[in-house]
């Protein structure tokens, strides 16, 4: 089939929720995917930062291989199996978490997380949830409504109750609204989707004190900037501030669908059996990707910190070339952000065009999340797309 043959059925046969781009992909090694007309693109996009060994990793092959060899895709969670459980103690060691719950999607982890603080919190008279405008944590119905986003809530009431909405990195519209009520507040080290926001450092160390004083936990959704995007394993690592529930996914599947929630301390024990559950959570063949992942975890780590100041530099002298246009430049490692004046899908567009893979985050942002194995030199080429199409791009 061809490009256009592929979309065109697409379109024919999908629900109508995505505005997706007229790009079928087909194909893709290293950081380079083809799509079904044989052009070219240089990834940095990676499947909204999931695909972090970029496209035919050899020790990824081998290990999918190797789970078909054996036969047994899937066990349910009647029963073990060793993928997951090495996946459980690779992920609690890296993160210093004591237990780990796997299920399929960012949506679900957050469910999770969101399940244990009211178990939590319930005997002692505390079901609110707090978490903050501009977040994102997902579409299933208690995750979108801790999704601080009016736009993500349109059209779907009634919402979950007892959630409450705080301001971003202003820890003062946090105590206006904490109390004894409160379980748990859930929050993203650094916001994705609300237009790549880090936090600052004494935002989160206020989150931990007002939760610590409060008895409510205190929940980081590192769905999108964990798993080495930031340039340490997982993004909280660099702050001096530790959660009780961790969330993680995109990324950790090595490409296929996995997410889990990391309880720490007096978290780890929420859960009894019977309370939570997911078919298809620890599932063999996502689980063995997420070993081969999480055992290459801290040496890429290492590599984005280096890498991502170098791609930062860049995107900050073309903010300096392009004043009129750039407004901000936003981020940590591989997860950077241009915030625009100039309409970020003409961007995305342009970019397209020349061969270079971005996306969007919020209204006004260009986001780049490029595989974790991406080089200087493929930067310097992203670079160079992105001051052309900004200069193409009019006001
Ligand atoms: C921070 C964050 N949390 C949760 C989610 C939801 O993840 P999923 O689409 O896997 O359900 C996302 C997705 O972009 C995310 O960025």
């Amino acid at each position: 089939m061809t490009n256009a043959e592929v979309c065109a059925l697409g379109r024919a046969n999908y629900t109508e929720n995505y505005s997706q781009f007229p790009l079928a992909i087909r194909s893709g090694r290293g950081i380079v995917l083809t799509d079904e007309d044989g052009k070219e693109y240089l990834d940095f996009v990676s499947g909204i930062a999931v695909n972090a060994l970029g496209y035919g990793d050899e020790e990824e092959r081998r290990a999918l291989l190797e789970v078909l060899d054996d036969g047994v895709l899937h066990t349910s969670n009647l029963f073990y199996n060793r993928r997951a459980v090495e996946a459980a103690a690779m992920l609690n060691r890296l993160a210093g978490s004591n237990r780990v719950f796997f299920c399929n999607s960012g949506t679900e982890a957050n469910e999770a997380a969101l399940k244990m603080a009211r178990k939590f919190g319930s005997p002692l008279g505390k079901t609110t949830v707090i978490s903050f405008h501009h977040s994102f944590h997902g579409r299933t119905y208690g995750s979108m409504t801790l999704t601080g986003q009016e736009k993500y809530h349109k059209g779907f009431s009634p919402l979950v109750p007892g959630v409450k909405y705080a301001e971003y990195n202003d820890i003062e519209s946090v105590r206006a609204v904490m109390d004894e009520t409160v379980c748990a507040i859930i929050a993203e080290p650094l916001q994705g989707e609300g237009g790549i926001i880090p936090a600052d450092p004494d935002f989160l160390s206020g989150l931990r004190e007002l939760c610590d004083r409060y008895g409510a936990l205190l929940i980081f959704d590192e769905v999108q900037c964990g798993m080495g995007r930031t340039g340490r394993p997982f993004c909280f690592q660099h702050y001096s501030v530790t959660p009780d529930i961790l969330t993680l996914a995109k990324a950790l599947g090595g490409g296929l669908p996995m997410g889990s929630a990391l309880a720490f301390g007096k978290a780890a024990d929420i859960f009894s059996p019977g309370d939570h559950a997911a078919t298809f959570g620890g599932n063999v063949a996502a689980a063995a990707l997420a070993t081969v992942v999480l055992s290459r975890l801290e040496e890429l780590s290492a590599e984005v910190a280096r890498k991502g100041e170098y791609l930062a530099e860049g995107l900050r002298a073309i903010a300096a070339r392009h004043p009129d246009k750039v407004s901000a430049v936003r981020g940590l490692g591989f997860m950077q952000g241009l915030d625009l004046t100039v309409p970020v899908r003409a961007v995305v567009s342009s970019c397209m065009e020349e061969g270079l893979l971005v996306c969007s985050a919020g209204y006004t942002v260009l986001r780049l999340v490029p595989p974790l194995i991406t080089t200087c030199a493929e930067i310097d080429r992203a670079l160079a797309i992105i001051d052309r199409s900004l200069a193409r791009v009019s006001l």
